[in-house]
């Protein structure tokens, strides 16, 4: 079987458009949606997120603020700031690039942001609210896989999904947001015994291990759907995800490349939180 690619790019342009549509309507109800960022330090790569951050809200019709502070910056300095924007009626989500410098604790500035703006999903209260499957705000990448499935027609419900990595941001989350639309999920780590076995049992498989090449043709049943989260680079600096695309795609049904895979679903998700708490400040 040759898999159908799934263009992450193409299906986030469509909703980028939905989102610009909704935005200018709210504009008209006299709110615009507005997104702080804040950039401790001077990390390269966090630098280039922000910037497409704030280059998708202006493109979306969004107010986008960037707060750039210093590595030194004391932990209070941080929460004050935080407490600044969780008052500010014109911010409706606020974002705090990680990772942050080791002298700041991660959590406490998490728990810091209201759960009201917490547009990354990132608080225990979303996180807990979408545990239950209460209105929440959904982390952005897990939440952009299950968009790119939805547009591409692809049933979930019964399905059985293996998810390859447990991290926070996108492995626990994306488990629980399948478990929420009735798909049968196991977890797979570091740790697991026979990950040939399960991944073999996939219909949906979820790589987000951070490991180029580390799924192989071998660990994928014919026709399955597989969905590559990594964002890493080969010995030649190449982009490339955690699936080795070439032979995975002779045996799967449907597979996202990387680059124009998940990651453009990533801040198209963002913008559509930013957009859900500026609607949502209306009630
Ligand atoms: N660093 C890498 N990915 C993310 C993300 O999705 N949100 C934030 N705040 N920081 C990140």
């Amino acid at each position: 079987m040759t898999a159908t690619i799934i263009n992450g790019k193409e299906i986030a342009e469509k909703k980028r458009m939905e989102i610009a549509e909704e935005v200018s309507k709210l504009k008209k109800l006299g709110v615009t949606p507005g997104l702080a960022v804040i950039l401790v330090g001077n990390n390269h790569a966090s630098r280039t997120y922000v910037t497409n951050k704030e280059k998708a809200c202006k493109e979306l019709g969004m107010n986008s603020v960037l707060i750039e502070l210093p590595e030194e910056i004391s932990e209070q300095e941080l929460l004050s700031k935080i407490e600044e924007l969780n008052m500010d009626d014109q911010i409706h989500g606020i974002l705090v690039q990680l990772p942050i410098p080791k002298h700041i604790d991660e959590k406490k500035v998490i728990e810091s942001i209201s759960p009201f703006k917490d547009v990354d999903g990132f608080h225990p209260i979303n996180i807990g609210r979408m545990m239950t499957g209460q209105n929440a705000f959904l982390p952005c990448t897990p939440y952009g896989i299950m968009v790119l499935l939805e547009e591409t027609g692809i049933s979930v419900a019964g399905k059985h999904v293996v998810v390859v990595g447990r991290s926070n941001i996108v492995g626990k989350p994306v488990g629980q947001l399948f478990l929420n639309q009735h798909a049968t999920v196991t977890y797979c780590h570091s740790k697991t015994k026979d990950l040939k076995g399960h991944t073999n049992q996939a219909d949906i498989l979820i790589a987000a291990v951070g490991i180029p090449n580390f799924i192989t043709a071998e660990h994928v049943k014919e026709g399955a759907v597989v969905i590559d989260v990594g964002i890493n680079r080969n010995e030649a600096g190449k982009l490339c995800g955690d699936v080795a695309f070439a032979e995975v795609s002779e045996k799967a049904g449907y597979i996202t490349p990387v680059p124009k895979g998940v990651g453009p679903m990533t801040i198209t998700m963002l913008m559509f939180n930013t957009l859900k708490s500026a609607a949502e400040s209306l009630n």
